[in-house]
């Protein structure tokens, strides 16, 4: 698979890491961080680096020192010049010899980890790769943070990636000093037409790329989902037709959606509808429940500004609320803001879509 839209970043955090600097990649689900990690584990590996990998999974982040097993298994029974009792602390915590008190002591544990990377780092640069980094166990977590503060300096580097919602990463603590923070930012257009042509499925018109585009919110997962889904129904789109939304992805965000009580979901539905939703259009639509929005918030569906404009959190969010309603409801949202929007040009587009 080629990589579309991603040379900035993959330039940038190859800069940083070929010269000694860590990097934490950051964003969304979906938004690419995986695609762009392997790219540079493999390319770091290609240039004698040591590469060591793990990729910890959501069930396993409850098992202590799975990371570190991960890690350190395999290179530990050829690291030379390892104090016995280090050795030893590190191949009970992995669970390569029996131990009677795991885990040992931890301060040990800690020491050993610090004492092999620098032995490693000694023979040959080390990169770390952490991937979903909010799944690393706790255990790892602090053996981790405690030896990156101390290896400042050293040749050892560490790339990681971090799934964040609206979160503020965490997943510096992995990382010696310096490191670069880079956001994995939304893809552009161009990043979403290429990485369409290179599906399976077939050329999509541009204005189906258009609306992929927003729908997605510039996310590749969601992209290339809908695409799917779009190319499965023949692939064309009239201009106000709902974009199909297939399971997986409503799966991903129809949680969120579900246990809104009726008056709330027919609110929604005028947001999704209107050019720039607010609370005031609502109120004038009277479609604001009784007791407002604040479940849909707490949803994380819908935000609202302080000047009461509303936006839902995620594109595709709106894209669901307006396909899950009926002909019927849409229709009957966009008479409703027909008389009731003052933009002549949006006034025409629900004159069109309501009738
Ligand atoms: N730049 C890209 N070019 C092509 N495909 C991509 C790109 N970024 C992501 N993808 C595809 O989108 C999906 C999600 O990407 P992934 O890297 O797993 O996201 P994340 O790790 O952020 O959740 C994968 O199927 C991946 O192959
Ligand atoms: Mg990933």
């Amino acid at each position: 698979m080629r990589i579309a839209g991603r040379s900035e970043v993959l330039r940038d955090a190859t800069g940083a890491l070929t010269t000694g600097r860590s990097v934490m990649l950051y964003g969304p689900s979906g938004i690419g961080k995986s695609t762009i990690v392997d790219a540079l584990a493999g390319h770091i590996a290609g240039t004698g680096v040591l590469v060591l990998r793990t990729v910890p999974a959501e069930v396993e982040a409850g098992l202590p020192y799975v990371v570190l097993v991960d890690l350190f298994a395999e290179v530990l029974p050829r690291t030379r010049g390892l104090a016995s009792h280090l050795r030893e602390a590190l191949e009970v915590a992995l669970l390569r010899a029996p131990g009677s008190s795991r885990p040992r002591d931890g301060l040990t544990v800690r020491i050993a980890v610090l004492e092999l990377l620098r032995r490693l780092a000694s023979e040959t640069p080390v990169c770390l790769v952490i991937d979903d980094a909010q799944w690393v166990d706790e255990a790892s977590a602090e053996v981790l943070s405690f030896a990156v503060r101390r290896l400042s300096g050293t040749d050892v580097t560490v790339l990681v990636a971090e799934r964040v919602a609206d979160n503020e990463p965490a997943a510096g603590r992995f990382c010696p000093s310096p490191m670069d923070s880079l956001v994995v930012e939304p893809l552009s257009y161009s990043g979403i037409a290429a990485l369409l042509a290179e599906q399976d499925f077939g050329p999509l018109p541009r204005t189906a790329i258009s609306r992929i585009l927003e729908a997605s919110g510039g996310n590749p997962l969601f992209a290339v989902e809908l695409g799917r889904a779009l190319a499965k129904r023949g692939g064309s789109l009239a201009q106000h037709e709902p974009l199909p939304v297939p399971d997986k992805l409503r799966a991903l965000l129809s949680e969120r959606l579900a246990g809104l009580d009726v008056a709330t979901r027919q609110s929604l539905l005028l947001a999704s509808a209107m050019a720039r939703p607010s609370i005031s259009l609502l109120a004038r639509c009277h479609a604001l429940p009784e007791d407002g929005l604040d479940a849909a918030e707490r949803a994380q569906i819908i935000q609202v500004a302080a000047d009461g404009g509303l936006s839902f959190r995620h594109p595709l969010l709106r894209e669901l609320v307006y396909a899950d309603a009926t002909a019927g409801q849409r229709r009957a949202a966009h008479t409703s803001l027909m008389s009731t929007v003052d933009e002549p040009v949006e006034r025409i587009r629900h004159l069109a879509l309501g009738s």
